[in-house]
């Protein structure tokens, strides 16, 4: 009798379950983190208040978590329940996101850059269960901010307004996050021509992904 159990359970599991068909395959996650300081100190002085920290952001916010292919490009844009942005999904997690995930820029809404996020790439990555809906994407991309500690590895050398090699930042993102696998990007201060880190890319998480 038992191989006549157990056959139910094999084709069971090949069947993909609820919304599993949305999103795209790919290979990994590259969490991706936003340094305001950097991002307000290099945007345009002539424009009055066109950047703005908000009181009690961290030194250290989410840009997104982005579905990665090896070969360098990524899926966007794909089939995800919802396919489009839904500001009610999220009221639960709204107040928590507003801190760790705000918009720099005033003339545009908090959620704007949330929308931005989810359907570019939120919607890519439901074909990981565990990401399978708009409220988990966002629930789960604080998950992982709260455990890659990208404040505490860039406190050991900055902020500096000495030159940082690549080499220091990656031995301190190495030693705290214990990832290495990383990217940086800079954006140029228009004043002192400084070239200043914005944004720190990486590690590549790889969650249910096999
Ligand atoms: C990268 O890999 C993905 C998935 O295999 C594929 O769909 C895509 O066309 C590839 N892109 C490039 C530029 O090779």
């Amino acid at each position: 009798m038992k191989p006549l159990i157990l056959v139910p359970f094999l084709l069971l599991s090949f069947i993909p379950l609820s919304s599993a068909n949305d999103g795209a395959p790919f290979d990994y996650f590259m969490f991706t983190t936003i340094y305001p300081t950097a991002v307000c100190r290099a945007d345009d002085d002539s424009v009055p208040d066109s950047c703005e920290i908000p009181t009690g952001t961290p030194l250290w916010t989410i840009h997104g978590l982005w579905p990665n292919y090896e070969n360098g490009s990524y899926p966007q844009n794909c089939k995800g329940t919802p396919k489009h942005f839904d500001a009610d999904m999220i009221k639960s997690i709204a107040g928590k996101m507003r801190t760790v995930w705000p918009n720099l820029f005033p003339g545009k809404s908090i959620q704007s850059f949330w929308k931005h996020e989810y359907e570019k790439h939120g919607t890519c990555a439901q074909s990981d269960e565990l990401f399978d809906t708009e409220l988990l994407y966002f629930t789960e991309v604080m998950k992982v901010y709260d455990s890659i500690d990208i404040a505490t590895a860039m406190s050991s050398i900055g902020p500096s307004d000495k030159l940082i090699t690549k080499n220091d930042v990656l031995t301190a993102l190495t030693s705290v996050t214990g990832g290495n696998t990383f990217q940086f990007h800079c954006l140029k201060d228009k004043i002192t021509k400084q070239f200043l880190l914005e944004a720190v890319r990486g590690p590549k998480t790889m969650f249910g992904i096999e």
